[in-house]
């Protein structure tokens, strides 16, 4: 059994779920392959129906499924509605998309030849996803995966099983069959176990996975071997270049939200806030202030961050405070670790002993040589360090091999111009935080980050797709293509003569 609690308050407990063993999900794998087939016979405009009533269930219960993630996973209410409309969108995109799932007409080199393409499902999915974004990323995969007429299997964080129980139950409400969408929780050991028996058994046809970069490694690996490639969804050591033209206090907001929001679990929370040296001092202590003065506490208050999502993750952020050598200098709370009655923070909201509560932690003076430079630290943890010019700002930016989102904050559109070519990470903002990528764009990243899928948008159907191309020849005679080339009269010499 698998028990999820409050990480605001953890003596309550949100849900208790039975845990599926390895050979229990290879089952719930066979019985999804065989549906699959039945699925993708339905008319795509069919299930794009399908997908919009998910998204108008998910819409009426909005504020209900926003409260589950805030008391199972803690973060913000305000961030949880967002994350809820985030699905909401997603839903909006795709139930349009039923309609179209265009392929194309081509033309042929022959004549009384005509040549066209395909989308088909690729199968059964089997999908992996992380506790930060309960709702929000797994849509990405399921209701894409499903509109194109594949099948699902969705294996959602064992620290989030009530969130993902009632998201399925909406996707059932809504029309999707229950073989057709198949939610378990497991540990990683037994879902790894399953992938394996799955993909040797030719039961997973493709595997989508939201998390740290050392299992999508992994799930790389494994997937390689069965000729398939995962869609990855990985970690990120997020730069945001601050060029001396820049809005400051714009800047500032941004840093704030996107290295604190969701207690810094995002994968597109701020990793490396890069300051340029002319500015260095004074930004990084207006910094240090925002977030010595920010509220934190009770995720349903008015505060910049809750929680963690468990005493796991805060364990994670407790070894990389660790990583904090004596060059570095250390901002934003009175103190480091755990929030307690006797390890404080000014103006807490609620009561920190019955929770999970991390005390923010900027660590400036960040140089290439630190292993925090080079960590995803996924907590409540900035790193700051400076430049001396852009290059050397892209260069620090790109260095540890990570490339999933970015940010500049600069009133020079040459600068604007220059960091995007040069940055190596997916995504790209302008005077905008490195977190809150819109529904609708490409997500994902390159390198450590992901293998280069991409979600979202009509990006992502070519994770859920294979195109299939077809060819018919009604000429009625064996008609050889490169071959029976049709002569083309013409004069290669021919130069104009005039004078
Ligand atoms: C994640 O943390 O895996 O861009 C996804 C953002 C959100 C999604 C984050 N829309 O921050």
């Amino acid at each position: 059994m698998f028990t999820s609690t409050n990480p605001t308050d953890i003596n309550e407990v949100i849900a208790t779920v039975p845990e599926s063993s390895a050979t229990e999900i290879l089952t719930v794998l066979r019985t999804a392959k065989k549906a699959q087939k039945g699925w993708a016979k339905l008319p795509a405009p069919t299930r794009g129906r399908i997908i919009a009533n998910v998204g108008r269930l998910v819409e009426n219960n909005k504020e209900i499924l926003a409260k589950l993630i805030t008391k199972e996973m803690g973060k913000v209410y305000s961030e949880a509605l967002g994350e809820v409309q985030e699905v909401v969108d997603t839903c909006d995109f795709f139930l349009g998309e039923g309609r179209r799932l265009y392929g194309q007409t081509v033309p042929s080199e022959m004549q009384n030849k005509n040549l066209f393409t395909f989308r088909m499902p690729v199968g059964n999915v089997f999908v992996i996803t992380a506790g930060n974004f309960p709702t929000a990323v797994p849509s990405w995969y399921i209701v894409p995966a499903l509109l194109a007429g594949n099948t699902v299997v969705w294996k959602p964080s064992e620290f989030t099983p009530a969130v993902a129980n009632a998201l399925t139950e909406i996707f059932h409400a809504g029309g999707v069959p229950k073989d057709v969408l198949i939610t378990v929780v497991a540990d990683g050991a037994q879902t790894f176990a399953a992938l394996d028996a799955g993909l040797k058994e030719g039961v997973i046809n493709k595997v989508g996975f939201t998390g740290s970069t050392e299992v999508g490694r992994k799930i790389g690996a494994k997937t390689g071997e069965y000729i398939q490639s995962a869609c990855l969804e990985l970690g990120g050591k997020n730069p945001m270049v601050v060029m001396p033209d820049a809005n400051i206090d714009l800047a500032l907001d941004g840093a704030l939200f996107a290295g604190f929001g969701t207690a810094g679990q995002r994968c597109t929370s701020l990793g490396t806030l890069w300051i340029h040296e002319s500015i260095y001092d004074t930004v990084l202590a207006k910094f240090a202030s925002l977030v010595e003065n920010a509220a934190v506490g009770d995720p349903f208050k008015d505060v910049l961050f809750g929680p963690m999502i468990s005493q796991k993750y805060l364990d994670n952020h407790l070894e990389h405070l660790k990583m904090i050598q004596p060059h570095h200098k250390v901002l934003g709370s009175s103190s480091t670790g755990r929030i307690t009655a006797s390890n404080p923070r000014k103006g807490f909201v609620g009561d920190p002993e019955k929770g999970v509560f991390a005390h923010p932690v900027i660590v400036a003076g960040i140089t290439k040589a630190d292993q925090l430079y080079s960590t995803e630290t996924f907590g409540p943890l900035v790193t700051v360090g400076k430049f001396s010019t852009l290059d050397e700002a892209i260069e620090l930016s790109n260095g540890h091999g990570y490339g999933l989102s970015s940010a500049i904050y600069t009133t020079d559109p040459q600068n604007v111009w220059r960091f995007r070519e040069g940055i190596s990470a997916g995504m790209v903002s302008i005077n905008n935080s490195t977190s809150g990528a819109e529904a609708h764009l490409p997500f994902g990243g390159n390198g450590m980050s992901g293998n280069g899928s991409r979600q979202s948008g009509i990006w992502v159907l070519d994770q859920f797709t294979r195109w299939q191309s077809m060819n018919w020849d009604w000429s009625n005679k064996l008609q050889k293509a490169q071959m029976d080339l049709i002569e083309i009269k013409h004069d290669p010499k021919f130069m104009l003569n005039i004078k």
